[in-house]
């Protein structure tokens, strides 16, 4: 599959969507609390995006049935919303969204605690953020999909965490996953050479324990494979002629 540039005007509305997204992560981190289902945190995520007039990336994807994808603790991603599901003080939880405007996506991720959580946790949490934002530093036009695998990998690896090896970022445009992939640990391939125009989702799923991972039985949930912790950090990214643009931001809201 060929890694596809997108337009001016395909990047604007990608932009949008990418608006619009976080201002529903804006909206879902709120509701972060003990004692929110994650249904409820489901019905939150679908409502703002549908008030923009946008249509959720993930729902009915594959046959996912939901809008949100809501990852406690060991799960990893892909968790499916539940009304039986709450979140307690001290867990940690994922929360990965996709927009689609005007027939574009956006797909971001961020994990929070739930009231007070543990250093250990805590830690988790920020330097899973912390990778994503040393792969961005790689996303110049001229390096290669490595550049970005390898920052994220060597910059987790050193402060002992474990990167995910089953799941991978992705190109993203008119469809949520496009070529190429982004993975978060080094092959030895350089991979392909990146060009003003790709749009790619980033998105370190880093591990406390073993980066082995498995499936629950509703075939999506993603576990880690050894029950410990596991946090996800996502956003859309533009690879442009300087800096790279993270697409997936809007204005006063942070990142
Ligand atoms: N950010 C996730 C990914 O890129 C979202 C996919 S969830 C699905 O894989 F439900 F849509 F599959
Ligand atoms: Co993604």
């Amino acid at each position: 599959m060929a890694i596809l540039i997108k337009s001016e005007r395909e990047i604007e509305l990608m932009r949008e969507a990418g608006k619009i997204l976080a201002l529903t992560h804006e909206e879902l981190k709120k509701a972060i609390k003990p004692g929110i289902s994650t249904y409820e945190i489901d019905r939150i995520g679908e409502e703002v995006i549908r008030s923009y007039g946008c249509i959720p990336s993930f729902l009915n994807y594959n046959g996912y049935p939901a809008s949100i994808c809501v990852s406690v603790n060991d799960e990893v991603v892909h968790g499916i919303p539940s009304k039986t599901r709450f979140l307690e003080e001290g867990d940690i939880v994922s929360l990965d969204a996709g927009v689609i405007y005007q027939g574009y996506h956006s797909d971001s991720a961020r994990t929070y605690g739930v009231g007070e959580i543990s250093t250990e946790a805590a830690d988790l949490i920020r330097v899973t953020k912390e990778s994503f934002f040393e792969g961005l530093k790689a996303c110049r036009a001229g390096n290669h999909i490595n550049d970005i695998s390898k920052a994220i990998f060597n910059y987790v690896s050193s402060r002992g965490y474990r990167a995910v090896r089953d799941l991978v970022g992705h190109g993203v445009g008119a469809s949520l996953h496009e070529a190429p992939e982004v993975p978060n640990f080094t092959r030895m391939m350089k991979g392909p050479k990146l060009r003003p125009g790709m749009t790619l989702a980033i998105e370190p799923m880093i591990n406390i324990g073993t980066y082995e991972v498995e499936w629950l039985s509703d075939d999506w949930t993603v576990v880690t494979a050894d029950g410990a912790l596991s946090a996800h950090y996502e956003n859309t990214v533009l690879i442009t002629e300087g800096e790279p643009e993270i697409l997936s931001k809007a204005e006063g809201i942070e990142l």
